[in-house]
């Protein structure tokens, strides 16, 4: 199939280079020219395991991808995927700003196209926004009638960051959305290759179940988070908790693994977009997932209460920082808890040096200045009077670099025994 991915970040390029993979002929588009130059090198302007290898794989040797500044290109295909970013405003709710353009280029490439055409959503929105935004928008620039001449789908993506690739390759579930049965025929098409679930329904449920899904995983993190916390005072080992529970086959072991809680680009703003459309517009509070929230903001400081009861003044103390990607084996920094726990620490007083193997660019470009960039952990350790451990990278995971610090773990980093045998070690919840 010849396919157009609106969009050349996480989600855009996963699913450009997967669909290239799995022998599509796709074009990527972008309007950032650096993107669009370093896919067509065959590199990935963005850390993703595997992304580089079959990006200059696509590229170079099948040369079935190609990025593109040119929405125009969308007319020598026969489906779009819009993967652009949906971002928070400062009120929490969703800021479609990017949606909406997409939709009115496409549309306006469209009115152009004599064949059928679909259009497909993976960005998360908010339900009800293919029918009441996207649509008209596409109607409005083609002057064509959706149903007829454009079919609309909507997909959601459930990839994870890490491991995007294989998550692409080997989903648990694919989510087809259909407001025409065409469309979702087509848009199921492109999934031929891989073998899931496959569940079709129509676009505005298939749009909550992605909010449904991630607004799930948030709660249970926020929830053993909290089960940590009581834990903690009772000087019961969470980790040990979620052994037990992990028996009950309605509980099991995933997400459940406690610390400073959730970070990344779809967790916190997904779930803050859910609770301000839901008690906005349909006058709904969402209280469970309003806790949520709160849980996952105060458990996102506690490391630095913790240091403050170690160390009393936080003012002139020397600290190591390790981790600034929300999470390992990325590169991302958007809403890390690290980001928040090197703002205050430098509020109160404190000096910070830090390391992280991927993502020390992206963290640089949004840290106030002050903060010392490290070349590796024991760099950042040398001389400091606590280290804080904020993203479980490997790397970290090894005891032996703490001897005779203060540590406090944020992500169970550690083995707690083997950590307390050579240095002052504290769990941040347990
Ligand atoms: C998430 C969803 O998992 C994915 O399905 C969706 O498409 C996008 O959002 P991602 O943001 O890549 O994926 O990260 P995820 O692995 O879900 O982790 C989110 C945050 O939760 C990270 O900060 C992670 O450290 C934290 N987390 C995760 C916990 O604190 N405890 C856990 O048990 C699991």
């Amino acid at each position: 199939m010849r396919v157009s991915v609106i969009g050349a970040g996480y989600i855009g390029l996963v699913t450009a280079a997967g669909c290239a993979h799995d022998g599509h002929s796709v074009v990527c588009i972008d309007t950032d020219k650096s993107k669009v130059d370093s896919i067509n090198q065959g590199t990935s302007p963005l850390y993703e395991e595997g992304l580089d290898e079959l990006l200059s794989h696509c590229v170079g040797v099948a040369g079935n991808l190609k990025a593109s500044l040119e929405h125009q290109d969308i007319l020598g295909t026969d489906i779009s995927l819009i993967c652009v970013g949906t971002p928070s405003n400062s009120d929490g709710s969703i800021n479609l700003g990017d949606v909406r353009e997409a939709a009115r280029r496409i549309g306006h490439v469209l009115g152009r196209k004599k064949d059928y055409h679909v259009v497909v959503t993976r960005s998360t929105v908010i339900p009800g926004t293919t029918t009441d935004v996207i649509i008209p928008l596409l109607e409005k620039y083609s002057g064509k009638r959706v149903g007829e001449h454009i079919g609309v789908a909507y997909n959601p993506e459930f990839l994870q960051e890490g491991r995007a690739l294989k998550a692409f390759f080997n989903p648990d579930r694919i989510v087809i959305g259909e407001f025409d049965k065409k469309a979702g025929d087509i848009l199921a098409g492109i999934y031929q290759g891989i073998s899931a679930p496959t569940f079709r329904t129509d676009v505005t449920t298939a749009e909550m179940i992605k909010y449904a899904s991630n607004a799930f995983l948030a709660t249970k993190i926020s929830f053993i988070n909290e089960i940590a916390n009581i834990c903690h005072k009772l000087g019961v080992d969470v980790y040990q908790v979620v052994k037990g529970l992990s028996f009950d086959y309605r509980i099991g072991d995933k997400f459940l693994s406690a610390g400073i809680g959730f970070g990344g680009s779809c967790l916190p703003k997904d779930l803050r977009a859910l609770v301000s459309a839901s008690s906005t517009k349909l006058g709904y509070p969402a209280p469970l997932l309003r806790a949520v929230l709160d849980v996952n903001e105060t458990q996102g400081l506690k490391i630095v209460e913790i240091a403050e009861r170690k160390l009393g003044d936080l003012d002139g103390k020397k600290f190591a920082v390790l981790g600034l990607a929300f999470k390992p084996n990325t590169d991302d920094v958007r809403d890390a808890p690290a980001l928040r726990v090197v703002r205050v620490l430098l509020e109160k007083g404190a000096s910070v040096k830090a390391y992280d193997p991927e993502a020390m660019e992206n963290a640089k470009a949004v840290l106030p200045p002050g903060v010392e960039f490290c070349n590796s952990a024991g760099e950042a350790i040398a001389e400091s009077d606590c280290v804080l451990i904020m993203t479980e990278w490997d790397e970290f995971r090894d005891e032996s670099l703490y001897k005779g610090r203060i540590v406090i773990d944020g992500r169970r980093a550690l083995d707690p025994r083997k950590a307390k045998a050579l240095c002052d070690y504290q769990g941040v919840c347990w």
